[in-house]
């Protein structure tokens, strides 16, 4: 007798499928992001438009009934959210990352003494990868370091597919997806939302933005720039590609291999920085061009993507003789000795890269908030102040702080007597708040190590 299984019919005719993407294992890789050719440099073109959503969860803290409950609710939401957008930029990306106080407070120490990536201090394992973020040198005394449990990134070229996926999984009531009734995505019970954080990259909308709105120095943004400071941020060659940001994929950063727990998974930054434009526009274009990326550049005003490729980059000992010739470091430059590799490499997977491949992660968006859309722990102004809302993904939170310190560049300065004005560009930026983030890999984004407790 034949014993015919059912048909499944459930995925017959799925539109969603028309774009098919493999879901990559790390949440920070962006499938369907098309490279463009700006005067023979590549160039990532990445999702126009950008939101962070933080929280603090409002679960009881020491119940892991619940948190096992909410961990399912969250990956359930999820699965939800991307049956009907698909991964791609015209879909939505969703990136989920935790903070400390996450790991503290909910999770007990005999399994994170377990599982939490550990940094590497002279190849032994020592503090965990994800630390609190400092007040760095030039931060202003009135930085706020936040102490969020969460945070959602999310991206699409589409902006109404982040606000109507924010509305879904945070407001309560009867939501529509696509004009889709969805019954699985609201979860805004579990968490007490902190900010939510609003922007765009690319396509010219710093100058228009910046134009529409009245921002001192809008006429001064070149009009394909795709970031307020004018030059390209998403160069192919600036950006780590694939998994390099991972705690696993680099032997000597962390204590993680491709079978740990946190392996795919990486550390992420958030600050808000504001920009003082007007000053910023007040430099000509060589002396723009000479504090974003080196005093050795010579490219003219078309070229806003001046090649970042491995062999233009810039060591120690070149960025000391920058000083000590021009007195003047690049942005870029002061920081390229820690953010890319120092020799050829193999990473755990059998890639090789080559000296002066990059190996930190930017994902950043611009903003006119001030300084954020909605937030909980503060005033927001509505006058409009041009800023980023910076993210940037690295395999320890100890490196992004060497990084970070190098773009203060206090010690290089005092070393060879540089004014403000020609340490990169930090004196046209005000950082008003920060927070490191553990981003686990894909398969375990919904409430990390839950299940194990
Ligand atoms: C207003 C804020 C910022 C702007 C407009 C900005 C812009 C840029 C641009 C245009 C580049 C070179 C282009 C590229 O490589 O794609 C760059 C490189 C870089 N930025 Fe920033 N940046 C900002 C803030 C930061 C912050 C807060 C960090 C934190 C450490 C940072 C770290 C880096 C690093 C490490 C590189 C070099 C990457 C490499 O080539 O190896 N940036 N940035």
């Amino acid at each position: 007798m034949a014993t015919a299984t059912a048909f499944n019919w459930d995925t017959v005719v799925d539109y969603a499928k028309r774009t098919e993407t493999r879901p990559p294992k790390t949440q920070y890789e962006l499938p369907g992001v098309t490279v463009e050719d700006h005067l023979g440099v590549p160039v990532a073109v990445v999702p126009l438009w950008h939101a962070v959503v933080t929280a603090r969860l409002s679960l009881p803290q020491g119940e892991a009934k619940a948190l096992k409950r909410a961990q399912e609710r969250l990956t359930r939401a999820l699965e939800e959210v991307e049956s009907i957008y698909p991964l791609t930029p015209s879909g939505i990306f969703i990136q989920v990352a935790y903070g400390l106080p996450y790991f503290t407070d909910y999770i007990p120490a005999k399994i994170t003494d377990k599982f939490m990536p550990r940094a590497l201090d002279d190849g032994r394992a020592k503090d965990w990868a994800l630390i609190d973020a400092i007040k760095f040198p030039k931060d202003p005394a009135t930085i706020i370091l936040e102490h969020n449990h969460i945070s959602f990134h999310f991206k699409s070229d589409y902006n109404d597919h982040i606000s109507d996926v924010i509305r879904a999984l945070f407001h309560p009531g009867t939501h529509l997806l696509n004009g889709i009734p969805v019954e699985n995505v609201y979860v805004g019970d579990l968490f007490s939302v902190t900010s939510i954080r609003r922007g765009f990259a690319g396509r010219g909308m710093p100058r228009t933005m910046a134009q529409r709105l009245r921002i001192p120095g809008a006429d001064k943004i070149p009009a394909g720039a795709m970031l307020f400071m004018g030059f390209t941020s998403s160069h192919v060659h600036g950006l780590a590609q694939g998994n390099l940001p991972s705690f696993e994929t680099l032997p000597g950063y962390t204590d993680q291999t491709p079978e740990s727990y946190f392996a795919h998974g990486t550390i992420m930054h958030l600050s808000h920085i504001a920009i003082d434009l007007a000053g910023w526009y007040s430099l000509d274009h060589k002396d723009r061009l000479h504090r974003m990326f080196n005093p050795r550049r010579t490219e003219g005003p078309e070229h806003l993507s001046p090649s970042q490729a491995p062999e233009t980059t810039t060591f120690k000992e070149q960025l000391e003789e920058d000083a000590r010739a021009t007195g003047i470091l690049g942005h870029n430059a002061q920081m390229q000795f820690l953010s890319r590799v120092d020799k050829n490499m193999t990473t755990v997977y059998g890639e090789e890269i080559p000296k002066g491949t990059v190996i930190f992660l930017r994902q950043d968006f611009d903003t006119v908030e001030n300084p954020f859309e909605f937030n909980a722990d503060g005033p927001v102004s509505p006058v409009p102040v041009p800023g980023v809302h910076f993210i940037g993904f690295a395999p320890t939170a100890q490196l992004f702080e060497k990084m970070r310190k190098e773009m203060d560049g206090v010690e290089l300065q005092k070393k060879y007597n540089l004014p403000n004005e020609n340490t990169g560009f930090t004196k046209f930026l005000v950082t008003t708040h920060r927070q490191n983030y553990l981003e686990p890999p894909r398969a375990h984004r919904s409430f990390p190590l839950a299940e194990l407790i």
